[in-house]
């Protein structure tokens, strides 16, 4: 459905909740852009540590702010998936983010406030003409607290583990459950204790837990919460 009115659409919530698939579907369905903010914060990540500057026992912080400037990134739309994939520097990471050594550092990324200035302001800079979902933890509360629609997504821990599982399992044979595990309960724990934008349900966002929903039961949900938001 296209129709002129072109409203924000802002859907936060832990981490490997199903944020990303509904927010994709749910701007194919529209007509929208789709934008996977926690993307950007993963390709930082990286690029901290392909140089050197991050690893588990250590995090040259300064080193990384320093060269923020240099860190350039873009979507582009992978024509055979329909999926925008990120490029750092000129250089299609979409495979490499994923892998769980960034997992294990991105949230130590994410809670600089120098890189969450750099990644709000370009995130702002996309969506600012309207008719975008985007995904994270900062969406509704900081980069668009005027989203007209904002959607807390949540589902129960194993659940979520066991899907993020499934779907790493098809690259990583060796990856195991109780990896995947400890790293989400890590990784929603800082990101909710952080002191920059940490993650919150703003009192505007409408809480959908998809525990017991697949994923065309949960965009019929949210497309019925557009239609009210464009009436
Ligand atoms: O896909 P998943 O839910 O596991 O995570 P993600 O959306 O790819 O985000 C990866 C990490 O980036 C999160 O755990 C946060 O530390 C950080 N992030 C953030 O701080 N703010 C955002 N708007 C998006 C992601």
């Amino acid at each position: 459905m296209q129709t002129s009115k072109k409203i924000t659409i802002a859907i936060d919530g832990f981490s490997s909740c199903g944020k990303s698939t509904l927010a994709k579907a749910l701007a194919e369905k529209l007509g929208y852009i789709f934008i996977d903010s926690g993307a950007m914060y993963r390709a930082v990540a990286l690029y901290a540590f392909q140089n050197k500057w991050i690893s588990d026992s250590h995090f040259e912080k300064e080193k990384l702010i320093e060269n923020l400037p240099n860190i350039q990134l873009h979507f582009e739309l992978n024509s055979s998936t329909q999926k925008p994939e990120i490029y750092l520097n000129n250089q299609n990471v979409a495979a490499e983010i994923r892998e769980i050594t960034v997992s294990s550092l991105v949230s130590k990324v994410a809670s600089i406030k120098e890189v969450r200035q750099k990644l709000v302001a370009e995130q702002r800079e996309m969506g600012k003409k309207g008719g975008v979902v985007m995904d994270g933890r900062d969406i509704g509360s900081v980069v668009f607290p005027q989203a007209e629609l904002k959607l807390f997504v949540t589902a129960k821990p194993e659940i979520r583990a066991q899907r993020r599982f499934l779907e790493l399992k098809a690259t990583d044979p060796n990856i195991t459950l109780e990896e995947i595990e400890n790293n989400l309960t890590e990784r929603d724990e800082m990101d909710s204790s952080r002191d920059e934008s940490p993650l919150i349900q703003t009192n505007d966002a409408v809480l959908l837990d998809n525990s017991d929903l697949n994923p065309a039961e949960q965009l019929e949900i949210a497309y019925g919460l557009v239609l009210e938001r464009l009436r």
